[in-house]
């Protein structure tokens, strides 16, 4: 359901292919996973917390016009990125692959659950340098790379693979966002090929049709895909960097 402000009509219109629509003066209170859209933008409504919840965009702007080009994500994936054609193949609220696109790269977001793109394309929208595709990893890295390009170009510069982090026994949950991204897919992945069992047929597909780095981000203790060309770490996660053979 997506909940709107009645003054969002028309723009809630936009996601009536998708969903049932619903005008309400203020985020609800919900029973199943929801949206909401007012003039601030889309909320995310889950069971069980009464406020919605919003990436910050005040966030990610700061983040990249203070040193965002030397954070580990984005030497990961190159010195340069103006002008890169970057892949996020596994784009959730799109904070990673906004920031590559804040730094100068062009920038495919691909997210399979309809509901995290609804939200992501929501957000990133007014983002320039930007695309988002409700649709499997898989399916767009088999696909042309996009419907204007030349047909000679025909591989991706960097392609960033970061499907949900494998479950660990631990006591702390991670943040708000990162909780409701992990009960959202939870179906998803017992549905479909598990993420960890997914990663290798990924990572050769995104090889074969990447020209530059393909960067997989992980744990800092998480299992290794394959052989890693080499690794860039930060304090609690590591991005694996793999050389495409396009
Ligand atoms: C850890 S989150 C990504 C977080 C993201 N890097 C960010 O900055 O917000 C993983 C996301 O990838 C999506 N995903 C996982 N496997 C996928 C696949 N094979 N194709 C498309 N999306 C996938 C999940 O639905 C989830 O939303």
């Amino acid at each position: 359901m997506l909940y709107h402000r009645p003054e969002q009509t028309d723009q809630a219109g936009f996601y009536g292919a998708w969903c049932r629509l619903q005008p309400a003066q203020r985020a609800p209170e919900v029973d199943e996973a929801g949206l909401y859209l007012d003039h601030a933008g889309m909320w995310l409504c889950m069971p069980g917390f009464p406020q919605p919840y919003r990436p910050s965009d005040a966030e990610l702007l700061r983040r990249a016009g203070h040193g965002g080009s030397r954070t580990e994500l984005a030497r990961a994936c190159g010195s340069d990125l103006t002008g890169l054609n970057v892949l996020d193949a596994c784009a959730g609220y799109g904070s990673d692959g906004l920031l590559l696109a804040q730094l100068g790269a062009r920038v495919c977001l691909v997210e399979r659950d309809r509901l995290i793109w609804m939200l992501l394309h929501h957000r990133a929208q007014h983002m320039p340098r930007t695309e988002t595709i409700c649709d499997e990893a898989r399916n767009v890295l088999q696909g042309p790379l996009s419907d204007d390009d030349s047909p000679s170009v025909n591989a991706w510069n960097v392609v960033l693979l970061d499907p949900m982090f494998p479950p660990i026994a631990k006591k702390a949950l991670p943040n708000r966002g990162l909780q409701h991204l992990r009960q959202l897919t939870e179906n998803s992945l017992v549905g479909n090929a598990k993420a960890e069992e997914e990663l290798p047929e990924l990572l050769a597909l995104a090889k074969a049709r990447c020209s530059g780095r393909v960067v997989i981000k992980r744990r800092l203790k998480d299992r290794v895909t394959g052989r890693a060309d080499w690794q860039i770490s930060g304090k609690s996660v590591r991005f694996d960097v793999y050389l495409g053979e396009a």
